[in-house]
């Protein structure tokens, strides 16, 4: 999809990014593809079909946290938070978080906080200030993966950024000539995902029975292994 738009539902309870494709063969309907804000044949989103930074406007569909329990029975909570620096959430993250992390506590046996951000300091400072009561602060957004998994003092892991699931051929999953060519004119283009050197990328946290982390790695898988 070259330019998408929103997430809505169809009658099925199914969910899409909606927006416009010249492709013929993009695997979605004509109503996902033709659903706009005003002429929806889809639904809005309900919210406990999206996990979105709990520090965005209330009038947000979904939600900022989130429980479910794992293939063991482990009930893991993720909450979303947004940073500041060139991103516009409603709220401060660092005034929510550390209320937001207690009340997953109440609920969940681990603890994950994604940090989506774009400043490294933003994110260790998260990372800092939830030492101790989250399992783990991972930050994502920026899409290049860092060399700095560390377990901090009090059992959390950290790190400052996930990486990006997509094709690594390209400017953080856009197809590089478009890019280039709109730093070097500064005119808008359309952006167009790039197709080369498909990677999945993350990091596994290890914790104990207190949801603390006791070990974190980075892993980096490509297409051809
Ligand atoms: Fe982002």
């Amino acid at each position: 999809m070259e330019n998408g738009e929103r997430t809505s539902i169809d009658a099925g309870g199914a969910a899409y990014i909606t927006g416009q494709t010249s492709s013929t063969d993009f695997p979605t309907t004509s109503n996902a593809v033709q659903a706009t804000p005003t002429t929806a044949p889809c639904t809005r989103p309900t919210d406990q079909q999206i996990i979105r930074p709990a520090n965005m406007s209330s009038e947000s569909p979904g939600r900022g946290m989130v429980v479910h329990p794992s293939a063991d029975g482990t009930r893991v909570a993720v909450v979303n938070l947004m940073g500041r620096l060139y991103l516009e959430p409603a709220r401060s993250p660092f005034d929510m978080a550390p209320d937001l992390v207690a009340r997953a506590r109440e609920q969940a046996d681990a603890v994950i906080v994604d940090f989506h951000a774009e400043a490294t300091s933003e994110k260790v400072a998260m990372g800092r200030m939830l030492a101790g009561s989250a399992t783990a602060v991972i930050g994502t957004h920026t899409h290049i993966q860092t060399n700095d998994p560390t377990v901090l003092p009090g059992g959390t892991a950290y790190l400052t950024d996930a990486g990006m699931t997509g094709p690594h051929d390209s400017v953080i999953g856009v197809r590089s000539d478009l890019i280039v060519r709109r730093f070097v004119t500064g005119l808008p283009v359309r952006f167009e995902p790039g197709e080369g050197d498909v990677r999945l990328e993350g990091a596994l946290i290890e914790c104990d029975g207190q949801g603390r982390a006791t070990a974190i790695s980075t892993f980096r898988l490509r297409e051809s292994e």
